[in-house]
């Protein structure tokens, strides 16, 4: 609860007992003070949520707690309360940091209102801290390959800059991650982050997110609006998707980069802004001017700086380190802290294209943890990667096949695996082998990963042992 303990400072113990019992009732912990020395015992050992507090003490300005009050993390809300004659005092208090203040004669009614406001605010804070948390949490890209390395660099280099960034890449390479690394390093880091999705909208509804509406500019419309450019002034507005958006949203689009200014839908008022933007797209912009469906003035207004998000098969050096991280992740989340990638993930991981780049490694991983048993090393077909199941068959055949056409061609029979003519059932004895013992000669597991009875397996691995003692 955002609320739990609140204190009432007043010297009248009438006024003391109405809020204990009001606020009892209402199974909030009140304690009462009748002056600022007992108010600041009581302070020094509890932690209160909200503070009453009479402008005028026996011993002293109510106003002096406020500054008291300040100090902490999370310091209490001061309400202020004052007779008819000081009402020009708690304003003065208002000013000096207090959340609200109450007019005697007052009703039960105006404390619980203030009450629940007091824990409306709180609440807020405490969402907003834990979503300032989550934007901190992960921001920063993880990767070794010489390409994640240069990206960095051309980062570091344009956060501080109040220049625009057009971030390309496909799908899944981390683009708004880039987005909230610049964010982050930039100067206006203590400043609103807001990102609208282009991609996700009708072009009306999306008109009244970037811009905001006035009241009844639509059917719909019930109340004023304000849009991602107006909450993101002074701060930082990503479009994601840029790609995705209408020619007439376009138009306006680049009037508000060039002017810094626009109207809210339906209204006639003016107004500024000035905000760094910061652009994804996952389709190749330039293309999509030759096409026509991208305005060629907007682009260049976008593309002051680009940078490029390399696909993830294109910086294989990233595969591991990624894989490691995400585990890590995951382990921790899932209290999986027994879990370790085997050689043969590895190998597969390494093996796989990665159409989905990061976002479909970080789904493996995940699906991998949860899929692993207690105890037991992660096993490749934990990863659902398509084709991994019967990895070797496939594979071994292929590398069979290149041999052999490699033979034809050079004209001698001794490929990577050595000879052209190993069998299927050496390939599949090898692979069998290979899977048995990373998954710790667990026979269920590598029948699983193997997709083969755990009875074929057991017949396979007795077959194998006829062979050895023949
Ligand atoms: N280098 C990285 N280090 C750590 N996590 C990463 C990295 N790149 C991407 N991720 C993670 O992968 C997921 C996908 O990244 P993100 O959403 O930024 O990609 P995107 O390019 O915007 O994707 P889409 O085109 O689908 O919108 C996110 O959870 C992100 O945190
Ligand atoms: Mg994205």
């Amino acid at each position: 609860m955002a609320v739990e303990k609140i204190l009432v400072i007043d010297d009248e113990p009438f006024i003391r007992k109405t809020f204990e019992e009001v606020l009892r009732g209402k199974r909030y912990g009140v304690s009462s003070a009748s002056s600022i020395a007992e108010a600041e015992r009581l302070m020094k050992r509890e932690q209160f949520d909200v503070v009453f507090v009479d402008v005028r003490l026996p011993d002293g300005e109510g106003m002096s707690i406020l500054e008291r009050v300040s100090k902490g993390s999370t310091p209490p809300l001061a309400i202020m309360m004052s007779g008819f004659g000081t009402i020009e005092s708690a304003v003065e208090c208002m000013r000096a940091g207090a959340f609200d203040y109450l007019t005697k004669p007052f009703s039960i009614s105006q404390i619980e209102v203030l009450v629940k406001k007091a824990e409306s605010y709180r609440q807020m804070l405490q969402v907003n801290e834990y979503l300032s948390a989550e934007l901190a949490g992960a921001k920063d890209l993880v990767g070794a390959s010489e390409e994640i390395n240069r990206l960095r660099d051309m980062l570091r280099k344009v956060a501080p800059t109040e220049a625009t960034v057009l971030i390309q890449g496909e799908n899944g390479t981390g683009k708004e991650l880039v987005a909230l690394s610049l964010y982050h390093s930039s100067t206006r880091s203590h400043l609103p982050y807001i990102r609208v999705n282009c991609a996700a909208l009708s072009e009306n509804l999306m008109e009244s997110e970037f811009f905001g509406h006035e009241k009844g500019a639509f059917t719909g419309a019930m109340e004023r609006r304000e849009g991602r450019f107006e909450l993101a002034n002074g701060g930082t507005l990503l479009l994601d998707e840029i790609s995705e958006i209408s020619p007439r949203l376009q138009a306006k689009l680049l009037r508000v980069l060039q002017e810094k200014e626009f109207e809210r839908v339906g209204g006639v008022k003016t107004i500024q802004v000035d905000v760094r933007v910061l652009a994804t797209t996952n389709r190749d912009l330039r293309k999509a001017v030759e096409k026509g469906d991208f305005r060629e003035d907007l682009y260049y207004r976008l593309n002051v700086f680009p940078v490029s998000v390399p696909p993830l098969r294109e910086r294989t050096g990233d595969i591991r380190v990624l894989a490691e991280y995400f585990l890590a992740r995951f382990a921790k989340q899932y209290n999986r802290s027994d879990l370790h990638l085997s050689p043969e993930c590895h190998a597969a991981l390494d093996a796989h294209r990665w159409p989905g780049n990061v976002r479909e490694l970080q789904n493996a991983v995940e699906r991998a943890v949860i899929m692993s048993e207690p105890g037991a090393p992660l096993i490749s077909s934990a990863l659902g990667l398509p084709g991994i199941q019967t990895l070797a068959v496939p594979v071994s055949l292929k590398v069979n096949e290149e041999t052999e056409s490699a033979s034809s061609i050079n004209g001698h029979g001794s490929g990577p695996l050595g000879d052209s003519r190993v069998s299927l059932a050496a390939l599949e004895k090898e692979h069998i082998l290979r899977v048995l013992s990373a998954c710790a000669d667990n026979r269920t597991r590598a029948a699983d990963a193997l997709q083969i009875s755990i009875r074929t397996l057991r017949n396979k691995l007795h077959e194998y042992r006829l062979a050895k003692d023949e």
